[in-house]
């Protein structure tokens, strides 16, 4: 019935056109990921089956495009003009007397201020309401053409939603960024594949957008915030902030915290608000953009050869630090790999004392040419991981030789090994005591099995002494055992007997993730849990079975089958079940402390993304749904919350901000 897959194909078409809008741009998904899953499954099926109704704006299209050999140059309609930079209050002042001069206003002008993200500024242009083609900046008159790359970002539609002013054809502006998660967990793969790592989440975006192969960059996880038109047809707004809402009901996902200022105090404001909280974001966030709301405005005020005169960039600093190297330390990874830290003179940055900073692996310090004694510049970067950006010569004084690599395992005395095409060394001794102690350490940490009070030093005296020979040892530890150690006192003792219990009922997910199988993240591991709901289910599952789960791929599911075919791992497993960790999805006997009850997600939260917010409901026993019922228990709203608030109000549902939920989560 050739007629009727033709309507069904454009009927699941907009259905999950429907479904990315809500979950990419809007945060605000209605349907769960099987479901979606399904769907775009029935797309696919039928497209198979009727090649020739296969078009490249279809959601089934997103990785698509044979690999590249270069990109070809773009000219933009209109120039992607860049900001003129201030850097401190007093030259924002400035600017402001300039734009009221210029408009020869005497009193106030609105402003929209919003965060300036720290990525790669792209042009994405529509065609009789399809995305057509998708530019980096370039030199501002043109760029190179990475449509086939874009497409790979769920949160760029590629087709227009409807919308009442009938808006058709139009060229978005705005940024592709990287998480800061996103980019530390890159550079960990990368550097255990012998890999240079990004130096900060722009790299990683920029090196991703500009990659020949977008098979590599759908695998990359990037994200957009649209921020400008460069021309819209019709033009229904008057505003720059209509603008922007105008972008949210054409699909597009635009940032929840640009702020509509009447005047250049709330400007002020926004400025002093984001000073330190644009650390707590989940991205990188270099200052703020303050633009004048008014489009006549805007055209009256003009622009220079370089920049526009009605917007400005007021950048935050990056704060940097002068120290000194007093040490460069091997340090064992939980896969045997071998880092060289920096042991540095502690010194502030960026809100916190930095003490020590990871080097990488040889290449990057030979590269660097960091030796014991040099002066040394240094940064976050990401605003998170302290990061050594440069020596700084100190001339006349006489550095020390350069750095080696020791020729043993710093903690096991077992000669290291650097396998060929990779930057780093391993020491290949699985039973060295300090790998043990890392993997024990992450099987403890908060988001594996949250074994509170299981630190460094006690760790490190369970290994030594041998009283703790894997995971499994830990749940036979006594509080005689444990007495006994140094520096642990009775009280100590039995809360960590206690939180050592407790772990036991974790989840299947935690209990996937702390076992540190190579690639398995906390993402996949959720995934996971969710597909197969029990170890025993899990360890069965062949390549082909796992490979062909929604977000897993084939390094994760080669990873496993490589994890479950080892004998030791599988009697670790055993054990492990033996004194009661449980390996099924459920919790047993309600032990969370939000068991039973139901929340609804609305709107964007400014310090856990979606998933992470259902996660922390679900490990502590919640539910998550997504619709509003009167069978929710509490309905969280974020900034810009959908319909769904209202229908909370309307029920009496309790409604949670931000930081009541927070406070509920931490207990
Ligand atoms: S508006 C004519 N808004 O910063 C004004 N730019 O140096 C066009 N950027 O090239 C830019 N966040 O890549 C604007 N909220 C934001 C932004 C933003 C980041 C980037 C953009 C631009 C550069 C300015």
């Amino acid at each position: 019935m050739p007629d009727r897959d033709k309507q069904e194909i454009e009927r699941l078409r907009r259905e999950i056109r429907r479904h990315d809008v809500l979950y990419y741009s809007l945060d605000r998904p209605e349907i769960s990921d099987r479901e979606y899953d399904r769907l775009m499954k029935s797309l696919k099926e039928l497209e198979s089956r009727h090649a020739e109704w296969i078009v490249p704006d279809s959601p089934s299209q997103r990785v698509s495009g044979a690999v590249a050999d270069k990109f070809p140059s773009v000219a933009h309609k209109s120039p992607m003009l860049s900001l003129d930079n201030v850097y401190t209050v007093e030259e924002l002042r400035e600017f402001h007397s300039r734009v009221l001069k210029n408009l020869g206003a005497d009193k106030e002008v609105e402003y929209v201020v919003e965060l300036k993200i720290d990525g790669l500024g792209v042009a994405l242009t529509y065609e009789d309401g399809a995305f057509a083609r998708g530019a980096t900046r370039g030199d501002g008159k043109s760029g190179e053409d990475v449509t086939a790359n874009l497409k790979t970002i769920r949160s760029i539609p590629l087709r227009l939603s409807a919308d009442e002013d009938g808006i058709r054809a139009l060229e978005a502006r705005g940024e592709v960024y990287m998480d800061r998660k996103e980019f530390v967990a890159l550079n960990e793969k990368r550097i255990a594949a012998g890999e240079t790592p990004f130096a900060n989440p722009r790299n990683a975006a920029a090196g991703s957008v500009r990659l020949l192969d977008p098979s590599i960059t759908a695998s990359r996880r990037l994200n957009i915030f649209v921020y400008a038109v460069g021309g819209m047809e019709p033009m229904p707004c008057k505003t720059h902030y209509e603008i922007l809402q105008k972008l949210k009901s054409l699909g597009f996902r635009a940032n929840p915290q640009a702020a509509l200022c009447r005047n250049f105090d709330e400007v002020l404001r926004m400025v002093e608000k984001w000073r330190d909280k644009r650390r707590s974001l989940s991205y990188d966030v270099d200052g703020l953009v303050v633009k004048v709301n008014s489009l006549r405005f805007q055209e009256e005020l003009g622009s220079t050869a370089k920049h526009p005169r009605w917007a400005v960039a007021y950048k935050y600093e990056t704060e940097k630090a002068l120290t000194e190297v007093l040490d460069i330390v091997c340090q064992v990874g939980r896969t045997g790999s071998i880092t060289p830290v920096a042991v540095l003179r502690p010194v502030q940055v960026s809100g916190s004392t930095v003490g020590r900073a990871t080097l990488h692996n040889e290449d990057e310090i030979r590269r660097k040419d960091i030796r014991v004694g040099d002066a040394v510049e240094i940064e976050k970067a990401g605003e998170v991981i302290p990061k050594v950006v440069r020596v700084v010569e100190s001339p006349g004084k006489k550095r020390r030789p350069p750095f080696a690599m020791p020729e043993n395992c710093p903690e096991c005395g077992t000669p290291i090994y650097r396998a060929e095409g990779e930057a780093a060394w391993r020491c290949v001794n699985s039973s060295c005591p300090a790998q043990l102690k890392e993997r024990l350490l992450h099987f403890a940490s908060r988001n594996a099995m949250d074994i509170d009070h299981l630190g460094t030093a006690v760790v490190d005296q369970l290994v030594d002494k041998k009283t703790v020979a894997d995971f499994s040892g830990l749940y036979s530890l006594t509080l005689e055992g444990l007495v006994s150690l140094e520096r642990l006192a009775e009280k100590s003792g039995q809360n960590l007997l206690d939180a050592i219990a407790r772990s036991k009922t974790a989840g299947f997910a935690r209990l996937l993730f702390a076992l540190g199988i190579r690639h398995v993240g906390q993402r996949a591991a959720s995934v996971l849990a969710r597909t197969f709901h029990s170890m025993g289910r899990l360890m069965d599952a062949g390549f082909e079975e796992l490979e062909a789960v929604h977000e897993i791929g084939p390094a994760i599911a080669e990873s496993l089958t490589a994890y479950f075919s080892r004998q030791t791992n599988r009697d670790e497993i055993r054990r492990l079940h033996e004194v009661g960790v449980v390996m099924a999805e459920e919790r047993k006997g309600g032990t969370g402390r939000l068991q039973g009850k139901q929340f609804v997600l609305t709107g964007a939260l400014e310090k856990y993304s979606r998933d992470e917010a259902k996660e922390k409901i679900q490990s502590l026993g919640g539910r998550v749904t997504s619709t509003v019922s009167n069978k929710t228990d509490y309905v969280v709203a974020g900034a810009d919350p959908g319909s769904k608030l209202d229908k909370a109000k309307k029920l009496g549902v309790k409604i949670l901000s931000e930081s009541e939920f927070e406070d509920i989560v931490k207990g």
